[in-house]
Formats: structure tokens, sequence, C-alpha cells
């Protein structure tokens, strides 16, 4: 599984967590940057990351800044992506049985970053529970043609 990952200035030391994890992991990992901590704007490195996903050079994609607000409202204008900004381990699950969320955003200025990584591990082993969900789904991507 090959994971796109990307940040801005105030994700960056989280995201450099989640990429150590994801390596150790054994999960190929697509760094799109920020690739230092120097302030930059988020949606420059949010798009790389998401059409990476989009267009299926990546499975999954995390996006890391200072809330994750700024992060998924980027990622969710790319057609064929549902990001998901995870507060807990709970939404983290949930955004992947309910909603098969193919792009996991995060605050790294607002999460503790070790139930970050905690996140991110229920996050990239839960499955999509389909059925009815599947249905719901798809009515969201209706409303872009695909
Ligand atoms: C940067 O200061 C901050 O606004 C950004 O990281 C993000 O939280 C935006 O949603």
């Amino acid at each position: 599984m090959t994971i796109a990952i990307a940040s801005d200035h105030a994700g960056f030391e989280l995201k450099v967590k989640i990429k150590t994890y994801l390596e150790q992991t054994g999960l190929s990992v697509e760094d799109f940057g920020t690739f230092k901590a120097d302030s930059t704007d988020y949606p420059d490195y949010g798009v790389l990351a998401a059409r990476a996903v989009a267009n299926k050079k990546a499975d999954r994609g995390i996006l890391v800044c200072g809330t994750g607000i700024g992060m998924s409202i980027v990622a969710n204008k790319i057609k064929g992506i549902r990001a998901a900004l995870c507060t807990s381990k709970e939404t983290a699950e949930l955004s992947r049985r309910h909603n098969d969320a193919n792009v996991l955003t995060l605050g790294g200025r607002i999460l503790d970053h070790h139930v970050a990584l905690e996140m991110v591990e229920i996050w990239l082993k839960t499955p999509f529970e389909g059925d009815r969900h599947l249905r719901r789904v798809n009515k969201i991507h209706e409303l872009t043609g695909c």
C-alpha cells in the first residue's frame, strides 16, 4: 500500500512522525512536502497528495495542518476524494467503516501526537462496511459525476 502524505508548517512535526511510523510499518510513503517548518500555505501541498490518491498513484492520503480543517477543505475539492477530518480514534475508525474515507486529515496543533499515530494505525487497518454506506457514498460521488 502506498500512502501519500503532506503538511504545512503547522503539521510538519506530526507529519514527520507519521512518515517514520508508516515506513517502520513497511508501507510505501510518498511525501509531497512541505519539507521544513518554515511558514507556508497548506493548499500547495495538500492538493498534490490528494491528486495522487485521486489518480491512483497512491492508495490513501494523510494530510496534516494546524487543525486539519484547511487540508480537509482542499482535499475534498478533488474529484474522487473523500477526506475525513478526524479528531479521535473513534472518528478515525468510523470514517473508514461508514464513509470509506481515502484521505485522513489531522490537526498537528490540536491532537496529542501519540493519539494521532494510534488514529493512523486504526484508520489504515479498518475496512469499509459497504452495504447501506456504499449507497450513501455513491450519492456523494454523483454530486460531482464520478
Ligand atoms: C496555519 O497557521 C494554519 O492556519 C493551518 O495550518 C491550518 O490549521 C488551516 O486550516
